[in-house]
């Protein structure tokens, strides 16, 4: 079974987007498959440092937690994002995730030297969010970053599920069917995943 990495980018523990990703890992566990979680406020992780450090080897520089992150993001078959929508994109702890793996970005661009905009999937990526307000472009800035920083290791975005008007801690409670919603993505992410390993290996 294919391993997946599921990744808390709230600051919050039992914000929303965190009680929607626990039941997408629940929901993948179901399938037999092995989940690692990641909770992203707990590690200690410098912001981008533009170095260029990575130019090298595509391995970053900076000595901290995200040299772990790196080799588990690699080595997963999938990957489910959480994070809310802080100011129209992802929240800073995510950010900061997503801007270290620009490392990726060299080692797959200017060291492998892989063309432009033909996109390898390999891997698979669910991207969960949530925001207060219920604007029509609420998410539309942070599915394209989240569409890029995927591509860095070569994951598609393969679903990603958007809810509106969710504020306080636990609001999410009070609408049981989005909850429901991440369970089954997470089964399906995780069957979905098992079988283009499957196929991939024959
Ligand atoms: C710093 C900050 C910025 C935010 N920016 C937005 C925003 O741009 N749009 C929006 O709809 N909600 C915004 N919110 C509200 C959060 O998206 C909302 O509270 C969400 O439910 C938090 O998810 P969580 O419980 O998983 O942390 C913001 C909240 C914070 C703390």
């Amino acid at each position: 079974m294919s391993k997946i990495l599921a990744i808390y980018g709230s600051p919050r523990r039992k914000g929303n987007t965190s009680l929607l990703l626990q039941k997408a890992v629940q929901g993948a566990r179901a399938t037999g498959a092995e989940v690692e979680e990641l909770v992203l406020r707990d590690l200690k992780m410098s912001p981008c440092l533009e170095i260029y450090g990575c130019k090298e080897t595509g391995r970053c520089v900076i000595d901290d937690d995200f040299q772990k992150v790196y080799d588990q993001l690699l080595s997963s078959a999938g990957v489910i994002l959480a994070s809310p929508m802080f100011f129209y994109s992802v929240s800073a702890h995510t950010k900061i995730l997503m801007d270290r793996c620009q490392s990726l970005w060299v080692r797959k661009y200017w060291i492998e030297k892989r063309p432009f905009g033909k996109s390898n999937t390999a891997r698979k990526g669910l991207f969960i969010s949530v925001g207060a307000t219920k604007g029509k472009k609420l998410f539309d800035g942070a599915l394209l970053t989240v569409k890029y920083f995927f591509d860095t290791f070569d994951a598609e975005l393969w679903r990603a599920l958007l809810y509106r008007g969710l504020d306080f801690e636990g609001d999410i409670l009070k609408t049981p069917e989005y909850l429901e919603e991440a369970r089954e993505a997470g089964w399906d992410l995780a069957l979905a995943v098992s079988k283009s390993r499957k196929r991939s290996t024959l």
